[in-house]
């Protein structure tokens, strides 16, 4: 057991807490019409009631953590598995037998599988496909006109999860495919989630039709690739041949459902956040013309000119804080929930079995208690002798514990090479009709990001 996992020692269950119920629910909806509203301020303000607070949306009571250390104790606890709103509005897309939705043995199983594709020594054998897929970008920004900043980062993170984990050498069309696919299906599981109205989903309406055929059209290209590895006999390594070579406990082979499921809970996962991360930062880019100055004169000190490199990555500091600064301030993975599976305690308060338990990196990462100038954007904060001040668990957009991403170090890696490539490339401006306002799905990002490259 590490010293993080170590619980404090549990007062006795006479002595715990009813948590404060957040002010401001009505009767029959509680709290979940501002949620729905605008639940980027409602998670925000829920730290003013209190470090652990009741908020009721609809008959249901959900536990909301407001401070770092709580949510760490949360994320490390073995009390708590991954359940609750936000996943039950991912299973129809996830599945149930992927990693992502998985508890207990099956997800100890399914990381062990997928980990080796994720190590840190694994990533500088991706650099390749990244630097690639990044000039790829750079090519067709040089000539000219107004990107659609939505569907081309869609684009270069479906490829790049695409090409380095599935290594297919077929995604230009599917990867197309799986863009369009993804973002219906996205904001279809976002409604669902805010707006739980089961049976209204069933309708023939058409945004519920739409939302069908891109479900299927995504679990169908997910067929699709896997049937195309299979008739190949070839065995790269990589993430897909590690699945098709999975033995379970008894040491059979992993059943068809699972290994689709878990290349559908990696690759769209994947997809959703790296896209909406290099949105933020291109609004970034765009917004802080002397930070875009600076990570250009940091590249440009480190390469002396030539092309960036996957290697420059570790070398580019201020680049790196770019990103962890963007990351704090719209992280893309904005509200995470558990279920409590025992009777249990946070803060001095008592935690039902079977309660449902929320927090929000976006609200952690805003919090002045943790931040001077919370809200500005100040990639220095993160040079070492100003981050140690910053509380634990006050800045893990990847999580930590058990279900912590897998893809750490291959997003920050990505991220960096994308920013520093952008910024040597282009000054950006936004254009008209452009919208940098955040918008709140199962993701974070600019709501509709239009911008004019000019080549430096
Ligand atoms: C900016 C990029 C990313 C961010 C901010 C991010 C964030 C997160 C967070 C916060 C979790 C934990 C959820 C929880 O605690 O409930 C998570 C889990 C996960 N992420 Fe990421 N992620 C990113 C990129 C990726 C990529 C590129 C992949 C795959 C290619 C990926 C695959 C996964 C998977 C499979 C899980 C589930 C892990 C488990 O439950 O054991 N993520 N991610």
């Amino acid at each position: 057991m590490t010293v993080e996992s170590v619980k404090p020692v549990t007062s006795d269950a006479s002595e715990l807490r009813e948590p404060p119920l957040a002010g401001g629910g009505v009767p029959l909806l509680g709290h979940g019409w501002k949620l729905a509203r605008d639940p980027l301020a409602f998670m925000a303000q829920l730290r003013d009631h209190g470090d652990v607070v009741r908020i009721r949306l609809g008959p249901k009571t959900v536990y909301a953590v407001t401070t770092p250390a709580l949510t760490g104790e949360l994320a490390l606890s073995p009390d708590y598995i991954i359940a609750g709103p936000l996943w039950e509005s991912l299973e129809g897309l996830l599945g149930k037998e992927g990693v992502a939705t998985a508890n207990g043995p099956l997800h100890r199983r399914q990381r062990r599988i997928i980990q080796p594709a994720f190590r840190l020594d694994a990533i500088p054998a991706y650099g390749p496909i990244m630097e690639e897929e990044t000039r790829a970008l750079v090519e067709r920004w040089k000539g000219g006109g107004t990107i659609d900043c939505t569907s081309e980062s869609f684009r270069i993170a479906v490829r790049v999860a695409a090409r380095c984990l599935l290594r297919g050498q077929f995604m230009d069309e599917r990867a197309e495919r799986l863009c369009v696919a993804l973002a219906s299906v996205f904001q279809g599981m976002y409604h669902r989630m805010v707006v739980p109205l089961g049976p209204l989903y069933r309708l023939p309406l058409p945004a519920n039709r739409e939302f069908n055929r891109a479900l299927a059209d995504l679990h169908l290209l997910v067929d699709e690739i896997i049937a195309e590895r299979r008739a190949s006999g070839q065995k790269p390594d990589d993430l897909l041949t590690a699945l098709l070579e999975a033995k379970d406990d008894n040491g059979d082979p992993i059943g068809e459902q699972e290994i689709h499921d878990q290349v559908v809970a990696i690759l769209t996962p994947g997809s959703e956040t790296i896209a909406s991360t290099i949105m933020s930062l291109l609004l970034v880019l765009a917004d802080h013309p002397e930070q875009s100055d600076k990570v250009c004169a940091e590249v440009r000190e480190v390469t002396g000119g030539r092309p960036v490199a996957f290697d420059d990555v570790r070398r580019l500091t201020h680049t790196n804080n770019v990103v962890v600064e963007a990351m704090r301030l719209r992280p893309a993975v904005w509200i995470l929930t558990r279920r409590a599976v025992t009777d249990t305690e946070l803060g001095g308060c008592r935690i039902p079995a079977g309660a449902d338990i929320v927090y929000s990196p976006y609200a952690i990462q805003r919090d002045p208690r943790s931040y001077e100038r919370h809200l500005e954007f100040d990639p220095d904060r993160w040079h070492p002798e100003r981050s140690k001040d910053i509380p634990k668990y006050a800045m893990r957009p990847f999580s930590v514990g058990n279900r912590k991403c897998p893809s750490d170090h291959f997003s920050m890696a990505l991220l960096t090479l994308v920013t520093a490539v952008l910024a040597d490339g282009f000054r950006f401006e936004q254009v008209t009709g452009s919208v940098g306002a955040t918008r709140v799905g199962i993701t974070l990002r600019p709501q509709r990001l239009l911008l004019k490259p000019v080549p430096r």
